[in-house]
């Protein structure tokens, strides 16, 4: 039986509230500058990952309060529910339990029983991995595979595409992999004009098995593969990772080509299991393992770490400071390192469909805001786009910064100096710049006093952005995998705050439901009549359009 205490109803919460308005009026710069020891209060390092947060907008008496929060929401309870496999997924009624596909062998977690399947599973997975990774597998013409196919959209996309560009430089040796997930076409029919079928082995990714986006697109690789060797040839170019055993059955599946996952694996949470199996064979049966070594790490860090020094935990309550009582409604993800290119969005997906919620676990409406709206890009990119607005805009966004102290490429000059960028900028968003200052600088460079007159507003930064830098030595399979299981734990702790569901995402079944009822519509004007009123006039200026010669 789960206790639930969302944070917003605790005395802990309405403690917190009045130092909001204490540190809002209390520029960042001032509190470094009345603490020489602020770094070391507010940064911590734990498996392989330094988070420096100094530049929030908190004290020392904030962190104890928040801390307090985590105790009065009974999360540590809550963590001991999950990692005993209970089912916290109360919608669904199912356990969560992505914990356990990365533990080692005989931790038991979730279970004897669970680790046995995991451990099992993930020998045939890897094995396969390794196998088509050096050739011994091979496609119908008995030729090693040169490009493998990942078919898949959110969770059975996000996190091996992520992963697989963010360890390019261990990949040497293995398959190029493509990751196909929208059902345009258009990224499918490009990578298929380039790919040589014989060489080519895809792998439909889908938990459920049922989902439009990839079966439309595995479907049309599989006619484009018959088409080029003939059905005989299909299986064993056909990999697929699913729960749903008939479905798989119905697409002819080969049975030792098909991978498991299980109901108590959320989509989002499922990298860890044969969803990563693209993954396993771009780093290999080494490079997967130490990914996993590096989430289990971070399970093992949240599970017993002391709140004050949880860097998850500490992650989701510096969140929670910003989101509901600074009022920051969004949060943008930053990462120095383009090869975390697509970890903005593998972070949207993790976040905003794990706690875009409003209503608590008992299904009554939140009367606090939830997840915020994540967003982001290389933080060099956005340097030269959307910073300006971050800098001296009206709206306002919490910052993450990731960065390596050494290259993903083998060059230090450039990570020298993306590492600079990053410091800059955390600094520039944190200090800001005064009216005194913008002045001292313009009369040391000899403007004179009228044109400083004119510029003065324009270059004054208030500064007291809130952003934290998460450190790591390199971007590395260990690494990679605890910044995962990092925001992962991060989503969880403020999910437990917030009193709802992280687990589940009823949101995305409506529109689902409606584009499957569209489509006849969409493909034929005579089946146009039942559709809602709101789109029935588009939907003619789309068939006059595709009528248009
Ligand atoms: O539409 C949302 C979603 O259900 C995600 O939660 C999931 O990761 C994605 O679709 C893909 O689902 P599946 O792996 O079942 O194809």
């Amino acid at each position: 039986m789960l206790h639930i205490t969302p944070g917003p109803t605790t005395a802990a919460w309405t403690e917190l509230a009045p130092h909001a308005s204490r540190l809002s009026g209390v520029p960042t710069r001032e509190l470094f500058a009345r603490d020489p020891g602020r770094f070391e209060r507010f940064s911590r390092q734990a498996v392989g990952l330094q988070l420096d947060f100094s530049r929030q907008r908190i004290d020392e008496i904030v962190l104890a309060r928040l801390i307090e929060l985590a105790d009065a929401v009974g999360l540590r309870e809550r963590i001991e529910a999950m990692w005993h496999g209970e089912r916290i997924n109360l919608t669904e009624d199912r356990a969560v339990l992505h914990v356990a596909l990365r533990q080692p062998a005989g931790a038991a977690v979730g279970g004897s029983d669970i680790e046995r399947q995991v451990m099992q599973e993930r020998e045939r997975m890897l094995s396969f991995a390794e196998a088509v990774r050096s050739g011994r597998i091979v496609g119908s013409a008995g030729k090693p595979f040169s490009l493998v196919v990942n078919i898949g959209i959110g969770g059975s996309d996000l996190g091996p595409a992520m992963a697989v560009q963010a360890l390019e430089q261990f990949t040497a040796g293995a398959p190029r992999c493509e990751f196909i997930s929208n059902i345009d076409g258009n990224h499918l029919y490009d990578v298929l004009a380039e790919a040589d079928p014989a060489t080519t082995l895809f792998i439909v990714a889908s938990k459920t098995f049922v989902t439009l986006e990839t079966l439309t697109n595995a479907r049309t690789a599989r006619a484009w593969l018959k088409s080029k060797l003939g059905e005989e040839a299909v299986p064993a170019h056909f990999a697929a990772v699913s729960v749903n055993h008939r479905a798989m059955d119905e697409f002819k599946v080969h049975p030792d080509y098909r991978f498991q996952m299980w109901d108590w694996v959320g989509g989002r949470y499922s990298i860890w299991s044969s969803i990563g199996v693209s993954l396993a064979i771009a780093v290999g049966r080494a490079g997967f393992l130490q990914f996993l070594q590096g989430g289990h790490a971070m399970d093992e860090h949240f599970r017993s770490a002391p709140w004050h020094s949880n860097l998850p935990v500490l992650l989701g309550l510096v969140g929670v400071w910003n989101i509901n009582f600074l009022q920051l409604p969004t949060h943008a993800v930053l990462p120095y390192d383009d090869r975390l290119k697509r970890l903005p969005a593998y972070l949207q997906q993790l976040e905003m469909e794990s706690n875009g919620k409003s209503v608590t676990l008992q299904g009554k409406p939140v009367e606090w805001q939830t997840a915020p709206i994540v967003w982001g890009e290389p933080g060099n990119n956005a340097q030269h786009s959307f910073f300006q607005l971050l800098h001296q805009g009206t709206q306002r966004a919490a910052l993450d910064f990731h960065v390596s102290a050494k290259s993903s490429c083998g060059d230090q000059h450039h990570q020298d100096l993306a590492i600079a960028n990053c410091l800059a900028q955390a600094e520039a968003f944190m200090a800001g710049q005064s009216a005194d200052d913008v002045r001292a600088d313009l009369e040391r460079h000899g403007v004179p006093v009228e044109r400083i007159a004119a510029l003065l507003a324009h270059k004054v930064h208030q500064g007291s952005r809130p952003n934290t830098i998460c450190l790591f030595e390199r971007l590395d399979p260990a690494t990679l995998g605890s910044l995962i299981a990092l925001y992962e734990h991060k989503v969880f702790t403020q999910g437990v705050i917030w009193g709802i569901n992280s687990f589940d995402q009823w949101g995305v079944e409506l529109g689902k439901k409606l584009a499957e009822q569209l489509i006849p519509a969409v493909q034929d004007p005579a089946a146009a009549h039942a559709v809602p009123p709101a789109v029935a006039k588009l939907l003619t200026s789309i068939h006059e359009l595709r009528r248009a010669t």
